[in-house]
């Protein structure tokens, strides 16, 4: 047999269909709502520490696990925050994005043959991080309307093989923000099988109608067993920096680091500097970024319900997931493909965020990080679309 062709490994997983999704709007001049990306502009004064500290000529590799003075800002604002003690030196390690943040951990803590387990529906890169990481995955079902999780079948996933669990609250697609009760079974299960909370709190400060974030690493013993991981990416809308951390144990960080050293050697020195003025913005900057999301979610939700799509209406992040049932398609990929090619609107079809396929098929997830003008144009082209029977 041919060797060149990709490895195991490569072979387990497809290219990201969200991603596929925006180079197919791009084909039909669409209306991007499949990619979780912000339309609009990044805060100024972020933007010009960019630019300054560029022609400061911080031009050169910034020390690999992050600049002393972004890892500081990391620590602090968690700490002042959440009460919980960070140590930059020992605990925080900057990378290229809570992306690599994540497959650094995970390469990091992870043997094969470990078991992770994961709830499902999940961001779609947490299936392809556990492949190359060698772990073995052990899905547990969010349901809805609520993405609530039985916690027996969360007990039951766990055992002495299991290495640590990943989470996401706020939670990308579902829109749910997991509770302190529902954070301290999974607490509760961490400390008896020893085991790693991975918590992804990128949509940290996106919460809606009172809602309060609360990361596990708060809870009661966890602090030493979670790693926390975030990003400047959704909260500054600079996805495309590709800055974020990981707030780890210092027993991992050693790892983390090593491992993250190997991977990209560091992320962008000026960008990192452009971190520090960003994390230094005042309390009323997430105020008002959490203002702003729910201003656009409500208008979405209201635009999807008047199309007829049924909505799980989130308490964080900034995704809407629909169902689709009732259109009458084949399914939520032929879905998909018919709003981006025939109505011109991009969507992510619910089955890219389940193992179990079967379970996101009347599923698809629209996300509203979007200028109001790409929601009413969005608004506008939904009338074209018709339900499956009625067509050709
Ligand atoms: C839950 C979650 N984690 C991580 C990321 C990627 O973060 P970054 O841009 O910092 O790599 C995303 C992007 O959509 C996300 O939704």
């Amino acid at each position: 047999m041919s060797k060149l062709i990709g490895s195991k490994k490569a072979t387990q997983f497809t290219e990201s269909v969200i991603r596929e999704m925006t180079r197919l709007n791009q084909l039909h001049g669409g209306v991007n709502l499949s990619q979780g990306f912000p339309d609009f502009a990044a805060p100024a004064v972020v933007k010009e520490a960019a630019c300054a500290a560029i022609m400061a000529d911080v031009n050169q590799y910034a020390v690999t696990w992050g600049t002393r003075s972004l890892r500081d800002a990391v620590a602090q604002q968690f700490t002042r925050r959440y009460g919980v003690p960070v140590i930059a030196d020992e605990q925080v390690t900057v990378c290229c994005g809570a992306t690599e943040a994540m497959m650094a951990t995970m390469m990091a803590i992870i043997d094969p043959g470990d078991e992770v387990v994961i709830f499902e529906p999940f961001y779609e890169n947490y299936g392809p991080d556990a492949i190359l990481s060698g772990a073995t995955p052990r899905y547990v079902a969010l349901r809805e309307p609520d993405w609530s999780f039985d916690p027996q079948e969360l007990a039951a996933a766990f055992s002495n093989r299991t290495r640590a669990i990943i989470l996401n609250t706020p939670n990308n697609p579902t829109g749910k923000v997991f509770t302190r009760d529902e954070l301290g079974v999974i607490a509760d299960l961490c400390r008896k099988w020893d085991a790693v909370a991975i918590s992804d709190e990128i949509y940290e400060h996106i919460v809606y109608d009172g809602v309060r974030h609360v990361p596990i690493a708060r809870l009661e013993g966890m602090a030493e067993r979670t790693v926390t991981i975030n990003s400047l990416s959704k909260t500054y809308s600079v996805t495309g920096w590709r800055v974020g951390w990981a707030i780890a144990p210092a027993s991992l960080t050693g790892a983390i680091r090593k491992v993250h050293d190997f991977l990209t050697v560091g992320a962008a020195a000026p960008l990192q500097e452009a971190g520090v003025t960003a994390l230094g913005l005042d309390e009323s900057y997430y105020t008002e970024l959490a203002r702003g999301y729910q201003r656009r979610r409500d208008m979405l939700l209201e635009i999807l319900e008047r199309h007829h799509f049924t909505c799980y209406v989130p308490d964080g992040a900034y995704y809407i997931m629909t169902d689709i049932a009732g259109f009458g398609y084949r399914d939520d990929v032929a879905f998909a493909r018919y709003l981006v090619k025939e109505v011109g609107v991009a969507a992510v079809p619910g089955s890219s965020f389940y193992i179990h396929a079967e379970l996101g098929r009347t599923k698809l997830r629209f996300c509203f990080c979007k200028r109001d003008e790409t929601l009413v144009e969005a608004d506008r082209r939904l009338a074209l679309l018709r339900p499956a029977r009625t067509l050709a």
